[in-house]
């Protein structure tokens, strides 16, 4: 669970030299749908965990006693609240986050997917993923649910030996990990996902390429796996700082991440994201669509939201942060109907530059047809096709431009830190000299300047 904690990025540890004309992309295989303006994806935080983990400074708290009802009905109405200030026509797919979202109760869980399809509309086939933890989710658990309307277990599962996860602060064992993970198997078969951490103090590269061996023999078909990075104001940094652990070693975790990425590889996963490895198709939709710049709602403390302001003409982005701390946010949401801290909207350029940061952290990357959508005046040709630098990456073997749009290889996603970098530089730089609005034709024939916030 939370691997929130756990570095999102990429080793940038300058590898990929070598030219590897298998770049990766499966052809043929079905993408999920690109996301419309009219549909969103939903994101519930569940704050609240058992125990702080020892390299976890998220947004998470640990109550001495909790008002699951005061809470259940805070996560109601601002369900409601939020969806009717965006009225998507539907929600494709909703995901509990946390903090631990299992200690919830399944009738919690139950009561905010219920509001979701009675204010707007939850197809049966959309995504519902639950972040589990080993300790709190027994067999009769999983079950309840599934009854509440779950329909994918994301396990934190982090390490598959029991001093390593001493040294974290998790609360389970190996073998509640694995308990878990046969019993998760079972309610959501093909739909049930592993999170294994790498990169820790004293952490060998050999016996982590075991442990994903032998997670390999028996989870599901979908694995995440993530680096930890070391957080100021956690155990392990002070532990760290002090010197009774030793740091973790960069060009460990490196060698970690490349051999682990290429025995997924050889096992039929598929790496669809910097950090995700499917197979059988079983990506996520719900980060699908983040990666993808589509709409999302953030409900609960501390969760962000992206959408497409009402009425606009569906390119540019409002962010929506909720107030971090629960009691607050209750307060806040008993009052107004929500907790929303700040509002923000974004600009085109930096929007343009989180769908680049984005995308390309998929192995499809960005499709000009996809770019277009969020800028219609200044094509990925225009933007990256002449540059010094962008030719560069393409001669290294880390960077396509071609007719399907721009991404990187299968040896650029292991440094994507580095190659996204420049891109951005790029992209600030073309934005900066890009020729001025264009004179478009309106309806009526009449020519007008374009209208925009430019
Ligand atoms: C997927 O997205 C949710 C937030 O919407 C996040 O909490 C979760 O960690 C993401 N999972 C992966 C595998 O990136
Ligand atoms: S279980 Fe709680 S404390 Fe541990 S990593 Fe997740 S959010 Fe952090």
């Amino acid at each position: 669970l939370c691997t929130q904690r756990a570095s999102r990025r990429s080793c940038a540890a300058g590898r990929g030299q070598s030219l590897d004309e298998n770049l990766g992309h499966p052809r043929g295989s079905k993408q999920p749908p690109a996301p419309g303006t009219r549909s969103a994806a939903l994101y519930v935080h569940w704050p609240y965990c058992e125990k702080r983990c020892n390299y976890c400074n998220f947004n998470k708290y640990i109550p001495r006693t909790l008002d699951e009802g005061a809470m259940q009905k805070c996560l109601v109405k601002e369900t409601t609240t939020l969806l009717k200030l965006r009225i998507p026509s539907e929600i494709d797919s909703v995901f509990f986050g946390g903090g631990t979202p299992s200690l919830a109760s399944p009738h919690t869980v139950a009561s905010v997917l219920e509001t979701i399809a009675q204010t707007t509309h939850l197809p049966a086939k959309a995504e519902v993923t639950l972040e589990a933890n080993p300790t709190s989710s027994q067999a009769s658990r999983l079950t309840a649910f599934q009854g509440a309307g779950i329909n994918r277990l994301s396990i934190g599962i982090q390490s598959l030996d029991n001093k390593e996860l001493q040294l974290l602060g998790r609360t389970h064992s190996v073998s509640d990990a694995l308990g878990t993970l046969e019993e998760a198997r079972r309610v959501y078969p093909g739909r049930t996902s592993v999170d294994l951490m790498f990169g820790l103090p004293a952490q060998q590269v050999e016996p982590w390429l075991r442990q994903l061996q032998e997670l390999l023999s028996l989870c599901d078909d979908h694995i995440s796996l993530y680096q930890l990075t070391l957080e100021r104001g956690t155990l392990l940094f002070a532990q760290v700082q002090q010197g009774t652990l030793p740091s973790p070693d960069p060009e460990a975790a490196a060698e970690m991440y490349q051999h682990g990425r290429e025995i997924l590889r050889e096992a039929g996963f598929r790496q669809y994201e910097v950090s995700n490895f499917a197979r059988n198709e079983a990506l996520s939709t719900h980060n699908w669509t983040y990666w993808q710049g589509g709409q999302y709602i953030g409900v609960g403390p501390g969760a962000h939201g992206r959408f497409v302001p009402r009425g606009d003409g569906g390119s540019l982005r409002e962010a929506r942060i909720q107030t971090l701390e629960p009691d607050n946010w209750m307060k806040e949401v008993s009052m107004f109907g929500h907790g929303t801290r700040k509002r923000v909207s974004l600009s085109e350029l930096e929007l343009l530059e989180e769908v680049l940061a984005l995308g390309l952290r998929t192995d499809t990357g960005i499709t000009h047809q996809h770019w277009l959508q969020f800028e219609p005046q200044l094509s990925l040709w225009d933007v990256f096709g002449k540059a010094e630098e962008v030719r560069e990456l393409q001669s290294q073997g880390l960077l396509l431009l071609d007719h399907r749009g721009l991404r990187c290889s299968w040896e650029g996603l292991a440094v994507l830190d580095t190659v996204l970098l420049r891109l951005l530089l790029q992209l600030q730089n073309a934005w900066e000299n890009r020729p001025p609005p264009m004179l478009k034709v309106t309806e009526s024939g009449a020519a007008s300047q374009r209208e925009d916030s430019r």
